[in-house]
């Protein structure tokens, strides 16, 4: 497995859900930090304990496309290079064909799909240069299938994902990059409040963390491009 020590991943939405806990386990397993979110000094105030010789709290709108590029640039200044790249942030709007609204989906489509490719775009000198970086997008089951129509939006956006995790991962594996698409079942977070699920059954984001950080360190050798992780018996197609 590659040694976390000396590498630098950023993550994004690192203030809650499953960023918070992807931030705390990359944090612990000892990498350098790049964390991103909207409100920066929020960030900074949920991560109070975290040493800030090891972590950049940095302002990350994922509906600003100019924003991802400038928080690598930071990212770059501050520790001189980018090893690893969670694309986490993620937005839900609910809503079946009938109901379909175009701004709901295209909130969905900016910060779904979209930011991740041009986070990426900016991000990937840096991770080739690595000759190990490591790009994990963060998908969803509905990314791999269709379950409920009231996802129709989101599902869309997250399939759009999954095209991208593996266009990147062919784009750089030359150069030593390899590419996840992370796709969970449900997790006990914010976006499933209000589901009817029994909490017991969802996915806990610490093991989905300890799952990332899995992929993050696995050797150049041994790839997986995609990890759909379930809470039914059911297909992940
Ligand atoms: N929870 C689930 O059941 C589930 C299942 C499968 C996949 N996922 C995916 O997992 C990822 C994490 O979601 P979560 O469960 O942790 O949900 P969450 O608790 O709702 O957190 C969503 C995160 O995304 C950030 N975000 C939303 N819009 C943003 C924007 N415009 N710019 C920057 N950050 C933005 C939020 O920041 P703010 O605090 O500023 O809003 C927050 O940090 C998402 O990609 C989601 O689609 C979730």
């Amino acid at each position: 497995m590659l040694a976390p020590a000396g590498r630098v991943a950023m993550v994004s939405g690192a203030n809650r859900g499953l960023g918070l806990a992807i931030a705390r386990k990359l944090y612990a397993d000892g990498y350098g930090l790049s964390l991103g979110a909207r409100d920066p000094v929020a960030l900074a105030r949920v991560h109070a304990g975290m040493d800030r010789a090891r972590v950049l709290f940095a302002r990350h709108d994922a509906a600003e496309l100019d924003s991802g590029r400038t928080w690598v640039e930071a990212t770059v200044m501050r520790f001189g290079r980018i090893d690893a790249l969670v694309n986490n942030a993620g937005l839900l709007r609910q809503f079946t064909v009938a109901q379909a609204d175009e701004t709901a989906l295209d909130e969905m489509w900016q910060v779904n799909a979209k930011a991740p490719l041009f986070l990426a775009k900016a991000a990937l000198p840096h991770l080739r240069a690595s000759g190990s970086g490591r790009i994990v997008n963060v998908s969803s089951l509905s990314g791999l299938r269709v379950r409920r129509t009231d996802f129709v939006g989101y599902s869309m956006t997250k399939f759009a994902l999954i095209a991208l995790s593996h266009a990147l991962r062919q784009e750089a594996w030359a150069d030593g990059v390899r590419v996840c698409a992370f796709c969970p079942s449900v997790m006990a977070t914010d976006m499933a409040g209000g589901m009817d699920i029994d909490a017991k059954s969802l996915v806990d984001p610490r093991t989905a963390a300890n799952m990332i950080a899995t992929v993050l360190a696995l050797p150049n050798s041994a790839s997986v491009a995609e990890l759909p992780v379930n809470i039914f018996a059911e297909p992940t197609w």
